[in-house]
């Protein structure tokens, strides 16, 4: 017989488990304020119907985790004190050990959990491949070591011969809103993996093999995504956005791609053949890695023409760089590494190698590799391209364009 009563015991019992319940809310209600809703890289805050469908298998791990966690941990601190030892030993309580109702219930719980979580997992995995067969837009994206490039097939200018052509950028993925937007991912090196935390899960960019995704974003805004495979020397440095328009706007970036950059073609002139700008002799050095849309520079190879990984020599015609189309426009340099001023790109054209652990350039753009004047030129040259009437309006949300600055998880 217990010392104190068995009405006191369960009285004290009852004392601590109200101490226990109130520190597990007070330490749930302190997590539920340190998380922000807006994370530009955390699943937490969905922009698209396909992230809303993985955080619902999220939420429905999470509830039944906690309803599991709760129970299981409610049930060892009330056996613990219902049963603890007391000082006057009563008699041994009956042993259980082989219990075959207890076996199986405790096998049969776990496996409807299981279950439970499996279906629909399984089922959105399903559904998301089906809706990755086809899009009102398909882009192509190719992994590079380490950035992006953004092909969009048959929306180019049409060649000489008047056939259409891909659309090239890098970086910085324009989408309309509301389009069901296809992405196919390629890559001719390593293995990368393509994630936009708030519009879809992660997929991976296999060599030799074409992996597919869909997402439609739903407002305006600009999005960030990141590899999420490790990948070589700056796979932490290989992030881009997706811009996402209204229609119009969308329209209206494609179109200023596909044209001679207004300012550009007055400060530099152009082709009479084509009627594309001529970049300054300064630009020679870079076009052998870079084409740029709207100009005379169209000769670096693009998508899976390059040879696998690195360039054996400087100007290797198998290497390849972003295109520096509507350079003015973009927001970042090397993939999210810096916000793109003129300050930032005259420093990183002095030392690229400095600013991104192993990158290509550097392996030519050594540190005195072009003289200040160079710099400039190239600098100027670049910030010129900018669209006739200036960029297209950057969508709500832009104020957090510079990724370097918002890309510490914070
Ligand atoms: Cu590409 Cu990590």
């Amino acid at each position: 017989m217990n010392r104190r009563g068995p009405a006191k015991g369960r009285q004290s019992l009852m004392r601590r488990l109200v101490t226990f319940g109130s520190m597990a809310v007070v330490a749930l209600v302190a997590l539920a304020a340190c998380t922000d809703d807006y994370s530009p890289y955390s699943t937490l805050s969905p922009r698209s119907p396909q992230a809303e469908d993985i955080q619902g298998i999220y939420k429905l791990i999470f509830w039944m985790s906690l309803v599991v966690f709760v129970g299981v941990q409610f049930g060892i601190v009330y056996l613990a004190m219902r049963y603890r030892r007391r000082r006057e030993e009563g008699p041994r309580p009956p042993q259980i050990h082989g219990n075959k109702t207890l076996e199986i219930v405790w096998t049969i719980i776990p496996a409807v959990v299981l279950l439970v979580i499996f279906i629909p997992s399984v089922r959105i995995m399903y559904e998301h491949a089906d809706d990755a067969k086809t899009g009102d837009y398909v882009i192509e994206v190719y992994g590079k070591q380490w950035w992006w490039e953004v092909h969009y097939p048959f929306m180019g200018a049409p060649d000489a011969e008047g056939n259409p052509t891909d659309l090239l950028t890098a970086n910085e993925i324009h989408v309309p809103v509301g389009q069901h937007i296809q992405i196919k991912l390629y890559s001719n090196n390593v293995i990368h993996s393509f994630y936009i935390p708030q519009l879809q899960g992660k997929m991976d960019v296999i060599p030799g093999h074409e992996n597919r995704l869909a997402f439609t974003v739903e407002k305006p805004g600009i999005y960030y995504g990141e590899c999420a495979e490790f990948c070589g020397d700056s796979h932490a440095w290989m992030r881009f956005q997706i811009v996402a328009h209204e229609q119009d706007q969308f329209d209206a970036w494609v179109a200023a791609q596909n044209t001679a950059p207004a300012q550009a073609a007055q400060q530099y002139g152009t082709d009479d053949a084509t009627g594309l700008v001529t970049p300054p002799q300064e630009f020679g050095v870079c076009l052998a890695c870079h084409r740029v849309n709207g100009t005379t520079a169209q000769f670096a190879t693009v998508g899976l023409e390059q040879s696998a990984g690195t360039m054996s020599a400087p100007g290797d015609a198998r290497t390849s760089g972003p295109n520096l189309g509507l350079w003015g426009c973009r927001t970042t340099i090397g993939a999210g590494m810096l916000p793109n001023t003129i300050e930032d790109l005259k420093t990183w054209l002095h030392d690229p190698g400095a600013i991104k652990t192993g990158n290509y350039m550097a392996t030519v753009i050594k540190p005195g590799a072009l003289t200040d004047e160079a710099i400039d030129a190239i600098a100027n040259f670049l910030f010129s391209l900018q669209p006739e009437g200036g960029c297209p309006v950057p969508p709500e949300g832009s104020e957090n364009l510079n990724v370097a600055s918002t890309g510490n998880g914070s």
